[in-house]
This record gives structure tokens, sequence and C-alpha cells, in this order.
């Protein structure tokens, strides 16, 4: 057993196993997670994060907790998603360097990708510069003017809404309902940590104790950079205030146990398939992500990972 010292914490290669879901993050996040969780997660936070950080493996490294970024797709993502699919436009919100616009880039006959920071924008159009359906926009943070009205038949967004705050995420629910046709859909990844306010207001004191509680298991005080003032209810009030009709919201846990993640989907008022919100709690995200990864271990064809 090898030992480590990550973020000031000496792990054995035993903690650093994929099934442990923080530890994992713990190696793959290579700056101060610690500092960087005591900073609030602004636009220009994030500009500057996502500027500077190393894009070694484009992103790919976040689905390790899956196996490959394929096994995420499919076996995560895709059987969400696919009754939205295929779509006529769509626009993804944060992409990156194009973990998902992989996939996307053949289910649309035209794909939009949004993202704040240049750099990332600037590499997916070398990425995907045989695709000649995708188009690329650098943007503010919270606004999509250069969209126009009613255009759009499903907006996506996973693994990046998390980190931005209430004011954006308003910001931007407004702009979809801006963006979307009549009757197209959304399917955005957020935050649901304000949910916990209370929770980290106590476990926040405990900071001198929080490594051996942790180890514990007594607590879990890990915010993953999460946007603390976001709830899926706010998202549901904001859409709602926009025009929109959310349709599910599955919260997840990230990490640990704490349901700090949620996925809203949403269409328009009156649309044919609006309906009532449906609110999942699903304790077992990760659970699905460590049995994605020990099939995609057992099926692979070849020793490296894809
Ligand atoms: C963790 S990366 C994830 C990228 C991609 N979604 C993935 O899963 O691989 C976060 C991305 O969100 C972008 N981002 C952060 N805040 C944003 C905002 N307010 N508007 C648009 N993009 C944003 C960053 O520039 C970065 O590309």
């Amino acid at each position: 057993m090898v030992n480590h010292t990550i973020c000031g914490l000496k792990l054995s290669t035993k903690d650093l196993h994929p099934s442990r879901g923080r530890d994992k993050l713990l190696e793959i996040y290579p700056f101060n997670l610690s500092n960087r969780e005591a900073r609030v997660p602004t636009i220009d936070e994030n500009k500057k994060n996502w500027e500077d950080y190393h894009w070694d493996t484009h992103g790919d490294i976040w689905s390790e907790g899956w196996g490959t970024v394929d096994m995420q797709w499919y076996g995560t993502l895709l059987p969400r998603l696919h009754q939205f699919v295929p779509a006529g436009t769509i626009l993804e919100i944060a992409p990156g360097y194009g973990r998902w616009t992989h996939y996307l880039q053949n289910l649309g006959d035209s794909i939009i990708i949004v993202d704040l920071v240049q750099k990332c924008i600037e590499y997916c159009q070398e990425r995907f510069r045989e695709s000649k359906n995708i188009s690329y926009h650098v943007n503010d943070g919270k606004s999509l003017a250069m969209i126009p009205n009613g255009s759009v038949d499903l907006i996506f967004s996973f693994d990046s809404l998390v980190h931005v705050e209430e004011d954006v995420i308003q910001n931007y629910i407004g702009e979809f309902a801006r963006v979307l046709k009549p009757g197209g859909y959304g399917f955005i990844h957020h935050s649901n940590l304000g949910e916990y306010a209370d929770y980290f207001k106590f476990v926040d004191k405990l900071a001198f104790a929080h490594d051996a509680l942790y180890r514990l298991r007594l607590i879990d005080h890990y915010k993953h950079w999460r946007a603390s003032s976001m709830t899926a209810d706010k998202f549901d009030r904001f859409a709602s205030e926009a025009g929109l009709q959310v349709l599910t919201q599955e919260k997840i846990n990230w990490g640990r146990s704490l349901l700090i993640d949620c996925i809203s989907t949403f269409t328009t008022k009156n649309a044919p398939h609006a309906r009532t919100r449906r609110v999942i709690a699903n304790p077992h995200f990760r659970r699905e992500s460590d049995y994605l990864r020990d099939l995609s271990g057992a099926y692979q064809l070849t020793d490296k990972q894809k």
C-alpha cells in the first residue's frame, strides 16, 4: 500500500480507491480544495478557476467514478435524457472541453455551445472541427444574447452549473424561457446545497475536528464547491416565475450521502407534456456510479480506459 499526502491529508492507495467518491475527488482535483471551498463561487471565481485549471485530461478524469466517460454517458446521463433526444437544436451551457458535446453532436441537427471561458470554447472548436453542426460562443456567465427567441429544442448542462449561485441560475432560467421553443425541454444539473444550510452552519463550527469526524463517518463537511444559495425548490420557483414548468427534480448525492446536487428537467408552461413536478430523493447516485465503474472494468476490451 502506497501512502500519499494530498491537500494536507495523508492517504493510502486504499483510501484513493475510486469507490470512495470523496477521496477520489481529492485525488483528481490538483489544488487545495479546502481553500477553494472557502471561496464563494461567483462568476469571476468560476472564470478564474476554469481559466487556471490544467485540463490535462480534458475533464475526462471527472468520469473516473464511472470507469469511463462512455459509462457515465450511457449508464447515467442517457437513461435520464433519452426522452428528449434526438432534438432539432440543442443548447449546451458550460461544455468545458466538450465531455458531453462529444455525444450531443450526434443527437441534434444543430448544437450551440456557450461557455464563460474562452480557452474552453477554443479547445472545443479544435476538438470538433470536423463537425459542421456546432456553433461556439463565449458569454458573460449569465446571459444568452446571441441566441434568438424561441429557437432551441433542448437545453442541457451537466457538471457545471452546480458551481453557480442563485442569481446566475435565475438569470439563466429567464434566458431559457426566452430561447426555448414552445414544448422544448431543459435538463440542468445544479446545486441543492442550500437545503443543508443549517447542517453546514453547525458542521462549519467543528472545523478543528473535520478530518477526524469525517474519517469516522460522523460528518461530511465537504461542499464540493457547490453554490450554497441554490436549492431544488428555488429552481422550481424561478422556472415557474419565468413561464416554465419543472417536470422532474432528482436530488442526488455527490460525495457521501448528502443530496447536495439536483437534476431538474422542465418544459414550457402549457406544453403538451407539461405536468405537475415530481421530486425524487436519490441517495444511491454514487452507488450507481460504483456499479457502472465495476461493469466498465469487467467488460472493457483493453487494459487502457477510454
Ligand atoms: C467542471 S467544468 C465542466 C465542464 C463540462 N460540463 C464537463 O462536464 O466536462 C465547468 C465548466 O463550466 C463553465 N462555467 C462556469 N460557470 C459558468 C457560467 N456561469 N456560465 C457558463 N459557463 C460556466 C466553466 O468555464 C467550465 O468550462
